[in-house]
């Protein structure tokens, strides 16, 4: 999601962009965003040193999380292996490229306290074990002079965000009471940050999020009552938990508070949707289009 977003706009910028791709869908989706497939992946030395050869900047935008309902830390192995070995092998790469920037992705859950205390680029650690991973990775990162951009929560017109539409519209999404406030982006705008990164980013870590935290309820209520589904039912913690497991559960429930200050002042950077509000309007604006033109 953040890929083809980013191919679309470094090439639309003038910038000769590859993309790894894994499969012929893979080369497929790299070339309709305007950019040269390369068939490589990140745990094949050979191919990514093939597909990074010439290249000034790399990014890393590439996960693989969990689609399960029901997580467990065990479900985020291949994740962490991306981070970590995936991170590595990057480097590797740049190192013998003589890359001149390497952009990193991560997740501002990685600083995010147990005391629910807003946060920013200074604070510690947090305590995730989901984050780990995202951590070892931005040391990696930071250690060899590179970038780090850690996002908030993604939602855009494409992804999970039109699978929550659907199970809207059949009643199937509760609202935890309790659930926390979080830090969210849209997608359109992790990609615009993406971009300025790699044109201009030095050494450092940045937080990218919208304006206006939110729990996931208010995100729930406001994406259904713009499509016009009913209002997503309201369910005491420990019940959710049941139907979800308490990773999940957890996740929404720890405040997630942090700001883009320090990435608004170093890039002159200000997001499109500053409020998810505002995000999702965009969101079901596209949707009504592309139903209107019976795209899919
Ligand atoms: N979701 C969030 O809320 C959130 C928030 C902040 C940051 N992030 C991070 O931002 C990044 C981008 O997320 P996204 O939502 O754009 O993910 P996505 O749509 O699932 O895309 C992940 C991409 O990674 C590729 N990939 C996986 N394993 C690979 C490998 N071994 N070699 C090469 N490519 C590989 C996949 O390729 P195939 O198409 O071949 O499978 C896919 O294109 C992720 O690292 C994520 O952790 C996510």
């Amino acid at each position: 999601m953040l890929g083809r977003r980013l191919i679309g706009l470094l090439a639309g910028r003038g910038h000769d962009v590859r993309g790894l791709a894994r499969s012929a869908g893979g080369e497929e989706r790299v070339r309709r965003a305007g950019g040269t497939p390369v068939a490589a992946d990140l745990f094949d030395g050979e191919s990514l040193a093939r597909a990074a050869d010439g290249c000034e900047v790399l990014i890393h935008a590439a996960t693989s999380i969990p689609q399960k309902k029901r997580v467990s830390l065990a479900d985020f192995a291949a994740n962490d292996r991306i981070r970590r070995e995936g991170t590595r092998a990057l480097l590797d790469c740049a190192r013998a490229v003589g890359a001149r920037r390497v952009v990193f992705q991560s997740i501002v859950w990685a600083a995010r306290p147990a005391d629910g205390a807003p946060f920013d680029e200074t604070s510690a650690p947090g305590p995730d074990p989901v984050a780990r991973s995202a951590l070892d990775g931005e040391r990696m990162i930071a250690d060899a002079g590179y970038s780090t951009l850690r996002c908030g929560w993604f939602y855009g017109a494409d992804a999970g965000t039109r699978a929550l539409a659907e199970s809207l519209r059949r009643g199937r999404v509760a609202a935890i009471r309790g659930a926390a406030r979080l830090s969210f982006l849209h997608l359109d705008d992790a990609a615009a940050a993406f971009a300025i990164a790699a044109e201009r980013a030095g050494p450092g870590l940045w937080h990218v999020v919208d304006d206006e935290p939110a729990t996931s309820a208010d995100f729930f209520r406001a994406l259904a009552d713009r499509i016009g589904a009913p209002a997503p039912r309201s369910v005491r913690k420990w019940s959710a938990r049941l139907a979800a497991g308490r990773m999940s559960v957890d996740f929404l429930c720890t405040p997630m508070v942090t700001t883009a200050a320090k990435f608004k002042r170093d890039f002159r950077w200000m997001p499109r949707y500053p409020s998810y509000r505002q995000g999702l309007d965009q969101i079901v604006a596209q949707w009504t289009q592309d139903a209107a033109h019976g795209r899919p």
